[in-house]
């Protein structure tokens, strides 16, 4: 897979590409992420990307020439199966959502910034508007953050046995049950008893009743 992410602070970008379980993506070649500065593709003075809004108000807004520009370089270069805007007026991310991205083989996402973009990007460019929540960050890039872990760890080949994201909660629209490490006993906190003996399908039937119970108390919406 690769994911091209078009922003104007590719710095903040950086980190969550150079650690863990999405570095270690990076390295096996199961993704390549590239990022676009904004500011190369302007010839304005000063690389200068934004502008004020037609109509007065306050607030920047991302200009279409830079965009376009970067966009058909890219699209020259291959197809893609989404060119992604991050917004919090989007489609809230989900689960669902992730794993049917998780299998596309090329993306591109455009980070927001300031007000927003000028509209006619979103009506002739954007295929897919994503929000991370009901809530607004300073930009699109650390919602592209978060999206691009939700899809690589979904990457078939990324995750090993013990990492593994069939038994992640919300992959089967349950929470996922509690669970416990050494010491069995810390200062009278026990462990289940039933963890410790070797009965793997009581074990199951055990997770599979606790992840219900965790999902009708904590979110039963899932369960509608
Ligand atoms: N940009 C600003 N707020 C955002 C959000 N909640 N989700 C995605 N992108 C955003």
């Amino acid at each position: 897979m690769r994911i091209d992410i078009i922003t104007v602070l590719p710095e903040l970008l950086k980190s969550p590409f150079e650690a863990s379980i999405l570095k270690r993506a990076v390295e096996k070649g199961h993704v390549e992420v590239h990022m676009h500065n904004l500011r190369d593709f302007t010839d304005k003075s000063y690389n200068q990307v934004d502008d004020y809004q037609f109509g007065g108000g306050a607030g920047m807004v991302l200009m279409i020439e830079p965009i376009d520009k970067c966009i058909s370089s890219l699209k020259k270069e291959r197809t893609y199966d989404e060119i992604i805007y991050m917004t919090p007026d989007g489609e809230t991310l989900n689960q669902k959502m992730a794993n049917t991205m998780s299998l596309q083989e090329n993306i591109i996402i455009l980070c927001g910034h300031y007000k927003g973009i000028d509209q006619r990007v979103r009506d002739t460019m954007i295929t897919r508007e994503i929000s991370i929540g009901d809530y607004v960050l300073s930009g699109g890039e650390l919602g592209a953050a978060v999206l691009c872990d939700t899809i690589i760890r979904l990457i078939p080949g990324v995750l090993n046995n013990e990492t593994s994201a069939l038994t992640d909660t919300f992959q089967d629209d349950l929470l996922a049950p509690p669970v416990y490490t050494r010491p069995a006993d810390y200062k009278g906190l026990k462990v289940p008893e039933i963890l410790l003996g070797g009965n793997f399908p009581k074990i199951e039937q055990w997770r599979e009743e606790k992840a219900m119970e965790r999902t009708e108390k904590l979110r039963p919406d899932l369960l509608e």
